[in-house]
């Protein structure tokens, strides 16, 4: 069976890159004298995944008040790989909380894939971000009680999935973070990397559209991050897939196609990086000069 689950997850994954390459050339056709300022016109065309716009938040009331958001602007497009920097406290997990629909906000928009949480009640908001979403926490929030695998299945459990099925596709994920061998450990017999990366299986078990990680390789070294990162990225292959990952490690930049800078409640720049850039020339099937 999880051979097989492997197959299905990894046909999928091509399925979708093929789609998207494809799609790439139609469109590359249509250009032969493409330069950077076609790329940059041509990329506001793609479809916007996640639009911000004035968000607000604040924590507590009177002299305990925090605004922790102040007026938040940010578009995350489908294909994109989007880092959140900023120093502590400048709002980032509280931005993309509100991004993943687990936290409310107080003032703005927030639309993700044409939804909008602030329309939903609380069973249309759990359904949606359990067929859309995957989040990673800062502190992991596993489930004290529930072994690794039955902590990577609760995703699928929510969507319906037979409880033998989303076990036996918990353990397959969890082999491929390289916990094959704890499945059935509960988190307080994990280290925190190995809790950390049964969070990162758990937000990618249900294969999500959105994919927000919360400082993902926080508690992991360089390999085991880089790994990560790796399955993260390749999970978020597609048109249609988007990750948001908030971090502080500068050593998984390079996996960023664009990083989004945070100070004080605000987003105060967005930095296209060279891997933006020369991922999506190569994709149009454009020279480098
Ligand atoms: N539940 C809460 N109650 C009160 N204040 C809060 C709460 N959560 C966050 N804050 C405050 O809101 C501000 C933004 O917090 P947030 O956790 O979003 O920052 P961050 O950028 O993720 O920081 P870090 O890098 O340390 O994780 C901070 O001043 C924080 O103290
Ligand atoms: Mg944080």
């Amino acid at each position: 069976m999880s051979l097989r689950a492997n197959e299905v997850f990894l046909d999928y994954h091509r399925y979708n890159y093929r789609l998207r390459r494809q799609e790439n050339r139609n469109l590359a056709q249509h250009l032969p004298e493409y330069k950077d300022k076609d790329f940059n016109r041509m990329k506001n065309k793609d479809t916007i995944a996640v639009r911000c716009k004035g968000i607000t938040k604040t924590y507590g009331t009177g002299d305990t008040q925090v605004h922790a958001l102040s007026g938040v602007d940010l578009e995350v497009r489908t294909g994109e790989h989007m880092m959140l920097v900023g120093p502590s406290g400048s709002g980032k997990t509280t931005l993309i909380s509100i991004i993943a629909g687990v936290l409310d906000r107080d003032g703005g928009e927030c639309v993700v894939f044409d939804h909008d949480f602030a329309h939903m009640n609380r069973y249309e908001k759990t359904r949606y971000r359990g067929q859309n979403i995957g989040f990673v926490f800062q502190l992991f929030n596993l489930i004290p009680s529930l072994s690794a695998a039955e902590n990577v299945a609760v995703p699928l459990l929510i969507n319906g999935v037979r409880r033998r099925e989303a076990i036996d596709r918990a353990r397959e994920i969890l082999g491929r973070v390289g916990l094959g061998n704890r499945t059935f450990s509960l988190p307080e017999e994990l280290s925190g990397g190995q809790q950390q990366r049964v969070a990162i299986a758990r937000a990618i078990v249900h294969n999500p559209r959105l994919i927000v990680c919360d400082e993902p390789t926080s508690a992991l070294d360089h390999e085991t991050g880089h790994k990560v990162m790796e399955l993260l990225c390749q999970v978020a292959v597609g048109t249609d897939r988007v990750l948001i990952v908030v971090t502080h490690d500068a050593r998984i930049f390079e996996f960023a196609s664009r990083i989004a800078k945070m100070d004080d409640g605000h987003i105060i720049s967005v930095t296209n990086t060279p891997r933006y850039i020369s991922d999506e020339k190569k994709e149009l099937g454009v020279s480098h000069d």
